[in-house]
């Protein structure tokens, strides 16, 4: 056979087959057609192959070649008609069922301590407090010093604060000592460290709350964990007095737990070094009195520290443990629960 004849039936081969796979219709047909051109025995293309063997030697390589390209050709001409096929029947198997019941998406909530957190700054947020942050990375100035807490007292022994490795110049992007001289450290121990970084950067009158995460050493148990929570807050003003104090407790445990119960808030004598007098407070709770944490009129000490005039104005702080409300709220019985992120715990909430 002449080259030219050759290489022509091969490609009036190669355009008989694209036609036939596109116009198979389902599978059977499509079958039909493989069998016709690509079948072993006695497909089209076995007979061009037979073809190719009878061409003289000088033709052979350019109609080897060819016979090659137009293999290739029907092989994804089939290829191609197979997933024609294919893929419109699972789209019918895909089909979509509108009689099947739904299913529901999986909804998270916030943390019952955010929740607290939440509601403990809308209801100062009523009294006229606005929340302000500061940072937990702390230096010693802010966390003691400046608390009137000197170097040789007990707060300040290393085993009881998480004291960093590495002493810095600058936390928070706020500038804290002498770049020359590194301070040391800590996870703040205390929110009250707030009350002098609000105390340094504003002038009386404030009336802030602070909210967030403090940190000691302790090991876990019921009611210790190495992190938690503290609500502080602080009113200086001209002639603040502990009635402040105490009328303000009261309308805060009065919104958050009261009710229709009338709530009392009972203070007991004790001892800080940023207020005096101080007082550790309890409000009544089912029958009993229940520990909110401790409080006090700011140490004059204090307000001189942060360049407030102690004959000008008097101020009040507390400090209240977060996770001990919402504990008691919930009647949840180990603070560990808040932490180990078990959902079937969380979602109750
Ligand atoms: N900072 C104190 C504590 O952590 C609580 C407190 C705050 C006491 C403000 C008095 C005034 O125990």
């Amino acid at each position: 056979m002449a080259l030219a004849e050759f290489l022509a039936s091969l490609d009036s081969l190669a355009q008989a087959a694209r036609t036939d796979f596109a116009n198979a219709t389902d599978p059977a047909v499509l079958e039909t057609a493989r069998v016709a051109y690509l079948g072993a025995k006695a497909g089209k293309l076995r007979d061009a192959q037979k073809g190719l063997g009878t061409m003289p030697p000088a033709d052979k390589p350019a109609a080897g070649k060819r016979f090659n390209e137009v293999k290739v050709a029907i092989e994804s001409a089939f290829v191609a008609a197979q997933e024609r096929l294919t893929s419109g029947k699972t789209a019918t198997f895909q089909a979509f069922d509108v009689t099947l019941p739904g299913r529901a998406k999986r909804l998270g909530h916030l943390h019952p301590i955010t929740q607290t957190i939440r509601s403990m700054k809308e209801i100062m947020g009523r009294l006229g407090f606005s929340a302000v942050e500061g940072p937990e990375i702390e230096d010693e100035w802010h966390n003691f010093e400046a608390l009137n807490i000197p170097l040789i007292h007990p707060a300040r022994d290393p085993l009881d604060n998480f004291y960093l490795s590495v002493a810095h110049a600058s936390t928070n992007g706020d500038t804290v000592g002498e770049p020359t001289s590194p301070t040391p450290l800590l996870l703040r121990s205390q929110t009250s460290t707030v009350q002098i970084r609000v105390m340094e950067t504003t002038p009386p009158p404030v009336r802030i709350i602070s909210l967030g995460r403090v940190y000691r050493p302790d090991t876990a148990d019921a009611t210790h964990y190495p992190m938690f929570h503290q609500i502080e807050g602080l009113l200086v003003d001209r002639g603040v007095t502990m009635a402040d104090l105490k009328s303000v407790l009261r309308l805060f445990c009065q919104s958050y737990f009261g009710g229709d119960d009338e709530v009392h808030i009972r203070f007991r004598p004790s001892f800080f070094p940023f207020t005096e007098p101080s007082v550790e407070v309890d409000m009544n709770w089912q029958g009993g009195w229940m520990e909110m944490g401790g409080a006090g009129m700011v140490d004059p000490n204090v307000l001189r520290a942060v360049g407030y005039d102690p004959d000008e104005v008097t101020g009040f702080a507390f400090g209240l443990g977060v996770e001990r409300v919402c504990m008691r709220q919930h009647g949840i019985t180990d603070i560990r629960a808040l932490y180990q992120n078990d959902v079937r715990f969380l979602e109750q909430f």
